[in-house]
């Protein structure tokens, strides 16, 4: 059968890597979370002393980007590919909120999106491939055959996180988390480059009153219409 792009974009933790992770699975596809690879870089930053809360290095940050390399690793026991810096696996040391504090400034870079979405492409070139953002159907793959926009309130999304982060034993009160949320809903979108948006032709689904199993019927039933008709 005929394989398409699937680019799934929307705010910050509106489940789309969930759901994008569930949709691969289904149709065999390869799934690839682009926002790990801006944590993985903002990681760097933060382990050579280039970011912190006051300081930002842009320079050094750019200058040492060849020295950077990111790529993915399928673990079988958890069915999706890990991320690797270096060679080391970040998977777990990019999702603290001290990283997401950070990232949204270092995606604002011009010349951290383009080495990471050169190769962002080059994942997807063959197509079957669902991958998650904010860029990917507006600057990635332009010419995605589905396009997914995801919304959802920010007090939803900011107890999801706040849920999941609590889970993962790190002890951050739901008030700095919901704070994180809003400020890199507004840095994503307002910033110059590559601003979070919705694709012209992008299916927007709020799913702040959707379960996990009602969103990812809800996207399979639109991939299998999108393949059909491609
Ligand atoms: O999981 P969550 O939605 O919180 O964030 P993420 O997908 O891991 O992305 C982290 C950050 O990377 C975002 O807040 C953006 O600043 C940046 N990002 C981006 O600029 N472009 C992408 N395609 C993906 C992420
Ligand atoms: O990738 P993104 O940041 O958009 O979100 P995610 O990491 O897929 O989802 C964030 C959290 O929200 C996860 O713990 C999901 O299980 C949860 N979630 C939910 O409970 N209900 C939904 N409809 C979507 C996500």
């Amino acid at each position: 059968m005929k394989k398409i792009t699937i680019a799934i974009d929307g705010f910050s933790s509106t489940g789309k890597s969930t759901v994008a992770k569930q949709l691969a699975k289904a149709l065999g596809y390869v799934y690839v979370d682009s926002g790990a690879m801006y944590r993985a870089v903002t990681l760097f930053a933060m382990q050579h002393q280039m970011i912190s809360k006051d300081h930002f290095d842009v320079k050094r940050l750019v200058s040492a980007l060849d020295t950077l390399k990111i790529t993915f690793k399928y673990n079988d026991t958890l069915g999706f590919a890990e991320v690797y810096l270096n060679g080391i696996n970040v998977e777990n040391d990019i999702r603290t909120l001290e990283v997401s504090q950070s990232v949204s400034q270092v995606a604002e870079i011009s010349e951290v999106r383009r080495m990471l979405v050169l190769q962002q492409q080059r994942m997807g070139e063959e197509k079957g491939v669902v991958m998650d953002g904010r860029d990917i159907g507006t600057v990635v793959f332009p010419d995605a055959e589905l396009k997914v926009f995801m919304i959802a309130s920010a007090e939803t999304r900011a107890k999801r996180r706040h849920n999941e982060l609590l889970e993962r034993n790190e002890k951050v009160s739901f008030d700095d988390v919901l704070k994180n949320v809003e400020s890199r809903d507004m840095i994503d979108s307002s910033r110059k480059d590559s601003p979070l948006l919705k694709a012209e032709n992008a299916i927007e689904i709020d799913n702040s009153n959707l379960s996990l199993t009602t969103q990812f019927e809800k996207l399979y039933a639109l991939a299998q219409n999108a393949i059909e008709h491609n």
